[in-house]
């Protein structure tokens, strides 16, 4: 049973062939309308989302399949105190294929280790996030046409933004690559990320404060929100909250063919004038989201059947 939990989760070559029928169904979705036909969907969300879940219930209804879920642990039984690894074993009896977001970091691998269906990790806590990364590496391959011989930066949250995890660990697979880390003293990159992926790959990277100084070098600019929900207080929140704000000013820093990325939901860091520049392309990441979900959805459901992901 493949489950997928952290954005390596898949090999080079799967994650090749997951971008390439990504794009096959943006270039012709109607081809791809029946490919689940009755097949379930379970989407358990134990911590609120727009995009995720919305764009994974889309992913299952547009290849003709159904959906099953909950939106809050308060409208499912673990308000009563049920465990995940219990929740999970129903669910196997209900669904084909399992998402799971959490706000604890490790718990959709733990409802893996129980679960009879495949199980993708739609965001646990601060750690991992693997399906925005795919998102993020299609509105990558789609618009900017390579991984390869990028400088990209990475600013806000780098501490709790999971996003920003799970796509450094996918991009430093790719070779000539190099990270620009974008933060105030207290949002580092965790330790555990520069000893884990970065300095084992030999990947450069620098950590900068200033996003006017950075942003001149950058080919890939990834803007994050604060994350408010995993502070411990919110004064320190208030605090650090508005240390960045992208704005017109700044993008005529940037070179011509920057891309601007954002997982979203955005708060105050990109000003809305930003959105109407070209190289603002989160509503078109967003976009992708559907696609590559789509994608992901048929390949696991495929080797459930016993054919192989590529
Ligand atoms: N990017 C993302 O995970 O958005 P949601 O929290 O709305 O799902």
């Amino acid at each position: 049973m493949r489950h997928i939990i952290s954005p390596n989760d898949l090999s080079l070559s799967e994650l090749d062939a997951l971008l390439n029928l990504a794009e096959d169904i943006i270039k012709d979705p109607d081809k791809y309308s029946d490919a689940c036909h009755r097949k379930r969907l379970a989407t358990l969300f134990y911590e609120p989302s727009t995009r995720t879940r919305l764009s994974f219930e889309a992913a299952m209804l547009n290849l003709g399949g159904t959906v099953i879920g909950f939106s809050s642990a308060e409208s499912s039984s673990a308000a009563k105190g049920e465990s995940i690894a219990d929740t999970i074993r129903v669910v196997s009896h209900y669904a084909d294929i399992c998402v799971i977001r959490h706000p604890k970091e490790g718990a959709p691998y733990v409802a893996s280790l129980h679960s009879k269906i495949p199980v993708i990790n739609a965001g646990d806590g601060g750690h991992n996030h693997p399906t925005q990364t795919f998102t993020d590496l299609l509105t990558i391959k789609n618009l900017k046409g390579r991984f390869e011989n990028l400088t990209v930066g990475f600013c806000g949250d780098l501490k709790f933004g999971r996003t920003v995890h799970s796509l450094l660990e996918a991009l430093s697979r790719y070779p000539n690559i190099r990270f620009v880390l974008i933060s105030p003293d207290e949002l580092r990159i965790p330790a555990y990320i520069k000893e884990k992926i970065l300095d084992p790959n030999n990947v450069p990277y620098e950590e900068v404060r200033s996003l006017e100084a950075a942003i001149p070098d950058l080919d890939i600019l990834y803007m994050t929100r604060v994350q408010r929900e995993r502070f411990f207080n919110e004064e320190d929140y208030i605090r650090l909250k508005d240390t960045y704000i992208l704005n017109s000013k700044k993008m005529a820093l940037a070179k011509e063919d920057m891309l601007v990325l954002h997982p979203l939901p955005r708060v105050n860091e990109i000003s809305y004038e930003v959105d109407d520049d070209p190289r603002a392309v989160y509503f078109q990441q967003a976009k992708f989201g559907v696609y590559v979900r789509m994608a992901l959805i048929m390949m696991l459901l495929r080797e459930c059947e016993g054919r192989s992901l590529c």
